[in-house]
């Protein structure tokens, strides 16, 4: 067996410990988002009053969990809302547990 070189296991070792521990989406800052910066907005667009009913409006933009990264995009970055990529997925996984619930 042909040994690997001392200082390709170091690099190789120290660059495993060194990457990031993938982030695991934040559910509680996703909720807060929504009420923070959508909720108002989509509560007067419904007209219902109710912030939530946009996500669960039966004539719904979103039919797939990539659509919902899209709309939230969209939202993001057409009103400037200023959300960093890591704070859309924590508002798009709250929104697919607590309303829309695709599949992964
Ligand atoms: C200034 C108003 C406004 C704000 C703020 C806003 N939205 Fe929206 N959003 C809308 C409007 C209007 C629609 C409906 C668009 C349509 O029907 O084409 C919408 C639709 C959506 C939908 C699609 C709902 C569906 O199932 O059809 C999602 C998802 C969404 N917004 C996410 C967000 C998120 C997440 C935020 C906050 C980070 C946000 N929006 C902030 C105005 C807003």
């Amino acid at each position: 067996m042909k040994m690997i070189p001392r200082s390709v296991a170091v690099a190789v070792m120290s660059a495993l410990m060194t990457a990031p521990v993938l982030a695991t989406p934040d559910l509680a800052n996703g909720k807060a988002i929504d009420q923070q910066k959508c909720y108002s907005c989509h509560a007067k667009k419904t007209g219902f009053g109710n912030g939530d009913m946009i996500y669960t409006r039966s004539d719904g933009k979103v039919k797939s969990l990539a659509d919902l990264k899209k709309m939230i995009s969209l939202c993001n970055t057409e009103l400037r809302l200023d959300l960093f990529p890591e704070d859309e997925v924590d508002v798009a996984t709250f929104l697919n547990k607590q309303f829309y619930k695709f599949k992964p």
